[in-house]
């Protein structure tokens, strides 16, 4: 059973300024949330704050570059002094930055530093450092964005090694964060929202964004009782790895 009204809950969505992450944070905040948006880019994202706030939605921006670190510590310094806690964390922010014809033996050493930075640093430090707010509220989940690109049992596709590799890598943190936080309220989740049309799925992706959020909605909305913690899903099913 999914509990469709979130009134009184806190939520924090990365990349909410387009693409899965602006669905999400409509999705969530249409139910009762109050949803933290953070992005990089302040013109749009101060463009769909204003959108959302007009439709009566309850959200704030908080303009962060997931690459820096300093953003982070001071994003986590200007939620922490607003709430006690946190409910929903959805690290959802990513890049894709090479191109297709990409293979390990001409990938930039650059291009491999930023997508890490991105996908990966970026994300587990924002784990880590709400991880304190998380602790306290009465129940918590933390919703990492990984990609059927991260997966190792199915044959690697040959292509994106950065990205592809900074997925895997955040599938291995909710895994280790799940172990760690096993006695605890707080569940850690990776999603595979599927090949979606967006900025980076591209206008050939097969889903709509609506499909692409639904397992994510699902994950943060479904009795915690019927969701086990440290696992994959797509499709609201758990997946391999
Ligand atoms: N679409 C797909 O087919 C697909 C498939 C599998 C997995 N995914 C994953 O789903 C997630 C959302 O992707 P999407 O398709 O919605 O992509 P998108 O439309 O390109 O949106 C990406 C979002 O990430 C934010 N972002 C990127 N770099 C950032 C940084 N350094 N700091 C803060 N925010 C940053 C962007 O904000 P700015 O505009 O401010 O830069 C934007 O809001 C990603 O993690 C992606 O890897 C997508």
């Amino acid at each position: 059973m999914e509990n469709t009204n979130l009134n009184g809950k806190t939520v924090i969505v990365t990349g909410a300024n387009r693409g899965l992450g602006k669905a999400i944070t409509h999705n969530l905040a249409k139910m009762g949330a109050f949803v933290y948006m953070v992005c990089r880019d302040p013109v749009m994202g101060k463009e769909v704050e204003k959108e959302f706030l007009e439709d009566n939605l309850n959200v704030k921006l908080k303009i962060t570059d997931l690459e820096k670190i300093e953003d982070i510590g001071n994003l986590y310094n200007e939620i922490a002094s607003e709430k006690d806690y946190i409910d929903i964390l959805i690290n959802n922010a990513g890049v894709n930055l090479e191109e297709p014809d990409t293979r390990i033996d001409n990938l930039d050493m650059n291009i491999l530093q930023r997508t890490m930075d991105i996908n990966f640093r970026g994300l587990l430090y924002t784990c880590q450092k709400f991880l304190n707010l998380l602790i306290k509220a009465p129940e918590a989940r933390i919703i990492n964005f990984s990609s059927g690109l991260g997966q190792l049992t199915v044959p690697r596709m040959g292509y994106y090694p950065a990205y592809s590799i900074s997925k895997t890598a955040v599938n291995a943190l909710t895994k280790n964060l799940a172990f760690e936080l096993k006695d605890t309220n707080v569940s850690v989740f990776s999603v595979d929202p599927g090949w979606v049309k967006t900025r980076l799925g591209g206008p050939e992706a097969p889903l709509e964004i609506k499909e692409g959020i639904d397992t994510t909605i699902f994950l943060s909305t479904e009795r915690i009782a019927n969701l086990q913690s440290g696992e994959f899903y797509k499709e609201r099913k758990i997946l391999g790895w």
